[in-house]
């Protein structure tokens, strides 16, 4: 399943009107989603950012890091839909996150790409000491996810608040609501286990991730938004 189609479909689910999208490099993904109003945030957009603008009329593109868009972003700012797609370390992805949290709608849907790497160097936070280490051992796919899967774990322990699932179907995007957990379906690791999860603890310890297939996870979102 490709990014924009979860998307999609999620926009779709809740009635979204409004999506911002951290990290968008082509547009691959910002390009092929529908919907009202849209944001794109990048310090570096690789395309025609003033054709884009011509092209998109319901479309904004603000070239510059997350941390100045939502230092800037105005106070009622606020989106339906916040993909996470930005610069792969957990220490700037959980950043993202929370300041994601206090920029989504209540109703709505905060989705965070790459949770799960393809392999030991693809999960290094240092992109250059990634691609070192797949020179060296010959790995040939050149996909870097970071060290984002921390997040995964800083979610099951420390977001009580929101649910959360990982859809089965592809790469590894996770899909999180508000709609608060148990006490006991809370997890409990420390920060500082969180902040030093080795790679493979993804790889052997999955259960935090909750793989579940995307039709899954939209019924589970939908029933939760009917108890509201
Ligand atoms: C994996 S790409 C995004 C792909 C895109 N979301 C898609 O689905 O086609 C990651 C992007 O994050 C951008 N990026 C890097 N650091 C960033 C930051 N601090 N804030 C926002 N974006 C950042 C990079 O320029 C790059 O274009």
């Amino acid at each position: 399943m490709k990014r924009a189609d979860v998307i999609q479909e999620l926009i779709g689910l809740i009635g979204a009107k409004s999506y911002l999208e951290i990290g968008v490099n082509r547009g691959e993904t910002f390009h092929a989603v529908q919907c009202g109003r849209k944001v794109a945030v990048d310090p570096n957009f690789l395309f025609d950012v003033q054709q884009a603008e011509q092209r998109n009329k319901n479309a904004v593109y603000q070239q510059t890091t997350s941390d100045r868009f939502f230092e800037k972003s105005p106070k009622g700012e606020t989106f339906d839909v916040i993909f996470l797609d930005g610069l792969h370390t957990y220490d700037q992805t959980l950043r993202d996150l929370l300041n994601a949290v206090t920029k989504v709608n209540a109703e709505g849907i905060i989705i965070i790409d790459d949770v799960l790497p393809s392999s030991y160097a693809a999960s290094l936070p240092d992109l250059t000491l990634a691609e070192r280490v797949k020179a060296i051992t010959g790995e040939k796919d050149m996909s870097w996810m970071g060290d984002v899967y921390r997040l995964v774990y800083f979610i099951e322990s420390f977001l009580q608040l929101y649910s959360y699932a990982t859809v089965a179907e592809n790469h590894g995007q996770l899909v999180m609501w508000r709609a608060g957990r148990n006490a006991d379906d809370v997890g409990k690791m420390t920060s500082l286990e969180v902040a030093q999860a080795e790679f493979y603890k993804i790889v052997t310890y999955r259960d935090p991730l909750i793989l579940q297939p995307f039709a899954t996870i939209l019924s589970r979102i939908k029933e939760d938004r009917s108890r509201t």
